[in-house]
């Protein structure tokens, strides 16, 4: 980076720093985001803890820096609160995959079947899901679950994790078309790749990630798991197959490990919609907020309000 572009994000860093306390409003973000937004953020995480981070603010206005359901989650579980986006673009493809005739459609086809959602699901969808869980609680809330046969979706790449770990089993909903594009075209011949290239280093992927990446991993967890992973294992060197973005916090949070990203192209281009522009223009602006209708909100409330019994459960 020149001294120029470091000298210009600098000064609007500053200019994000001050807005946000003059005018007291929270600054949340997803993992994947940008370094520099990461570096500003009040709180940050992955979905499992984003999706509970409300009690922990204060500000009865929150910037939700990550793509659309996760600022909808937040807007479901704490409707007194002002929840704005800096691009109301930022959506997520695999959560657009799913629509709520589909699940309508498999519940006829198997009557009493729960239907569990990873929260990448549209509000519409959460209102027809039993469950929804996030890829850092998917196997303990179908553990919990009193069923052998779950209706899941929309990412079948997750749900085959899991439909291994628990021995249920799933009926996919959208079925093959449910993926995220991000993670699952990651070559495995990437994963023999970089055994070659780093004999010593061991290899942390996401549950998002295909079957063939997923087995010739040597650990697969949510963003959220992957600094715990390191530290338990205590490694010197981790290969990390997922949103490049991540490498930056991992980094952070382990700052004597070597990282390298499994894929460079493993890129979220909705999480990237998000930049200290428009962050700073919608602080200003107060716009792009985030609106649930209340008769949908309540209904698309249940199925998260039942994945946080299913963790205590
Ligand atoms: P996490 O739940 O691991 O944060 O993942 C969310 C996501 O969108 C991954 O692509
Ligand atoms: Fe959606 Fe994939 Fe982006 Fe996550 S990385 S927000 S699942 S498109």
């Amino acid at each position: 980076m020149t001294d120029t572009l470091q000298e210009n994000m600098k000064l609007l860093k500053n200019q994000i720093n001050t807005l946000k306390k003059e005018k007291n409003i929270t600054l949340v973000c997803h993992n994947y985001v940008s370094s520099e937004i990461i570096d500003i953020a009040d709180f940050k995480g992955d979905s499992l803890t984003l999706a509970s981070i409300a009690s922990k603010i204060e500000s009865e206005k929150i910037l939700f820096v990550g793509v659309d359901f996760m600022a909808e989650t937040l807007k479901i579980l704490n409707p007194t609160k002002r929840i704005f986006v800096p691009n109301i673009l930022a959506t997520c493809p695999m959560a657009n995959s799913l629509s709520p005739e589909m699940i309508q459609e498999a519940k006829k086809q198997y009557p009493s079947t729960p239907v569990v959602l990873y929260v990448n699901s549209t509000a519409e969808c959460k209102a027809e899901a039993d469950y929804v869980c996030t890829s850092g609680n998917a196997l303990e809330v179908i553990n919990n679950i009193p069923s052998d046969t779950i209706i899941f979706g929309p990412d079948k790449n997750l749900g085959q994790h899991i439909e291994k770990l628990s021995g249920k089993k799933m009926i996919y909903v959208p079925g093959e078309s449910g993926f995220c594009y991000v993670h699952d075209k990651i070559p495995g011949s990437l994963v023999d790749e970089v055994r070659v290239v780093h004999p010593n280093a061991k290899v942390i992927v996401h549950p998002e990630c295909a079957l063939e990446v997923r087995e010739k991993a040597d650990f697969i967890g949510s963003t959220g798991q992957m600094a715990g992973i390191i530290a338990k294992d205590g490694g010197e060197c981790y290969i990390i197959g997922t949103e490049v973005g991540m490498l930056y916090n991992l980094k952070e949070a382990h700052p004597n490990v070597t990282l390298y990203a499994l894929s460079p192209h493993a890129m979220c281009s909705n999480m990237k919609k998000n930049n200290l522009l428009n962050i700073l223009a919608t602080l200003k602006s107060e716009s792009n907020e985030i609106i649930v209708e209340e008769s949908l909100r309540l209904k698309a409330k249940t199925c998260i309000v039942n994945m946080f019994e299913m963790m205590r459960s």
